[in-house]
């Protein structure tokens, strides 16, 4: 179950800010029912960038990665080469529910030390390399593809094997070199953008190996589609695309996603890249300029507690605060009582998660105590099944958003120009004139 509090949104001592959710949601009923339906509606359209609401769906292409990875049982180490969406989901769900026992190590990032320190480490007859990436040309990726494949190539009898490709089934320059090379190779559906990806062999593939049971990942992800089909009144991420909405609208600039949990350490790290990503776009369907978005920004209970809710509690009100509680732990830790710190007798008893919870709820009270609107989403539990169903939601949350907005929420030309000007200040064929431009531009 994912439960959705909106309490603290409409205390009176949000004053202004408030909101009133029974007179909101049946003003933007027809709205974001019509959202909801053109999102289903257009979802079998390649360019529209939709298919990850159809990949949770595909069990078949789960089992055959499955296949390859019970083939693999020599693996201790798996590097992942990826970027932006071709890296993130792995690594939040990987944090969150990863077993081992191969090692996950994710390279995304093109400082050498890291990398060499990463490879000093590894022993490559047992290290598997799952090069990821979409285009198939990130420069970022394939400048580290080449190094592993140089360092596989002197460490072990036959590199080939220790390579798996995770690319476009056409296009890009990964995808002819895997079948000229003979290289394993799954594909990211054409219709599937990176940071909609985590369902698809880009998340699942390096998750197998960690131990993550993917048939519920799936499951958790098709509860979230099916909630998403759904009348407003159960439509959890059309209700929810709604909030960010309406407080959008009164100056909320700035979203706080905020876990309380260490293992879903790196999950606002993909939040902020999906709804960073989709959402900035400088202009409207139809070409005009809008300059949408607002701006997410991590943080995590109760570690930031004692650092960002300063300014979230005290600060500018430009700020919606979205929590992620569990509402139960796997396991817990019994505080045991101590003669002679009859201080703490408070926590005498009480257990970690019994704590964990108490500042959750505290920090929300003080929160909206001193105007700042917030809200709760809680997983039952860490499991498999409701983190799945959350990356879904928030999946769609962000294409309701779009929506509303009336922006392309599956396209990121800003990134792109950055990989473009990268290409050409890298001197690649076909960009000379892009690199000529920079130079006039004083770019050297
Ligand atoms: O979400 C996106 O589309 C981007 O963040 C990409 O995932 C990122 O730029 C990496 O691209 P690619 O997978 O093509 O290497």
């Amino acid at each position: 179950m994912l439960r959705l509090n909106l309490t603290n949104l409409f205390k009176e001592c949000i004053g202004e800010h408030g909101i009133d959710w029974a007179e909101a949601l049946p003003t933007y009923a027809q709205r974001l029912e019509a959202a909801r339906d053109a999102l289903w509606g257009r979802k079998s359209d390649p360019g529209q960038f939709l298919g990850w609401i159809d990949v949770p769906e595909d069990t078949e292409s789960l089992r055959k990665m499955l296949r390859y990875w019970e083939a693999q049982a020599w693996v201790e180490d798996l590097v992942v080469l990826g970027i932006g969406g071709s890296a993130l989901g792995a690594q939040a769900v990987a944090a969150a529910l990863g077993r081992g026992p191969v090692r996950l190590h994710f390279v995304d990032n093109v400082e050498p030390e890291p990398i060499l320190e990463l490879l000093r480490t590894l022993e490559p007859s047992k290290t598997l390399v799952n090069v990821i990436s979409k285009s198939g040309s990130t420069a970022e990726t394939m400048a580290a593809f080449l190094v592993l494949r140089q360092w596989l190539e002197e460490g072990t009898a036959n590199w080939k094997k220790h390579v798996v490709v995770t690319t476009d089934p056409a296009r890009g320059i990964l995808r002819p070199y895997a079948q000229a090379e003979g290289l394993t190779a799954f594909e990211v559906p054409p219709s599937v953008g990176g940071r909609f990806s985590v369902t698809c062999p880009v998340g699942t593939l390096p998750l197998a190996f960690t131990g993550v049971d993917l048939e519920n990942l799936l499951a958790g992800a098709r509860k979230a589609n099916e909630q998403a089909q759904g009348p407003l009144s159960q439509n959890l991420p059309a209700q929810t695309a709604l909030v960010y909405h309406l407080f959008a609208q009164k100056g909320k600039n700035i979203v706080v996603f905020m876990p309380y949990s260490t293992r879903l350490r790196y999950l606002p790290d993909w939040f902020v890249q999906l709804h960073d990503e989709s959402l900035g776009k400088a202009k409207d369907r139809q070409g005009r300029e809008v300059r949408s978005g607002t701006t997410a920004v991590r943080a995590i209970g109760t570690t930031d507690q004692h650092a960002q809710v300063q300014l979230f509690r005290e600060g500018p009100r430009d700020k919606l605060i979205q929590f992620v509680r569990l509402r139960e732990p796997n396991e817990d830790l019994k505080i045991p009582a101590v003669k002679g710190l009859e201080g703490l007798d408070y926590l005498f008893g009480r257990s970690l998660f019994e704590l964990l919870e108490a500042e959750a709820r505290a920090t929300a009270h003080a929160l909206a105590k001193a105007g700042q609107p917030n809200y709760t989403l809680t997983l039952e539990k860490l499991d498999a099944y409701h983190l799945g169903w959350l990356l879904q939601h928030l999946m769609w949350q962000t294409a309701f958003l779009g929506e509303l907005w009336n922006i392309n929420a599956f396209d990121q030309p800003g990134v792109e120009l950055g990989k473009e000007y990268t290409y050409a200040l890298m001197g690649r064929k076909g960009w000379e004139k892009i690199a000529e431009e920079l130079r006039s531009e004083g770019v050297e």
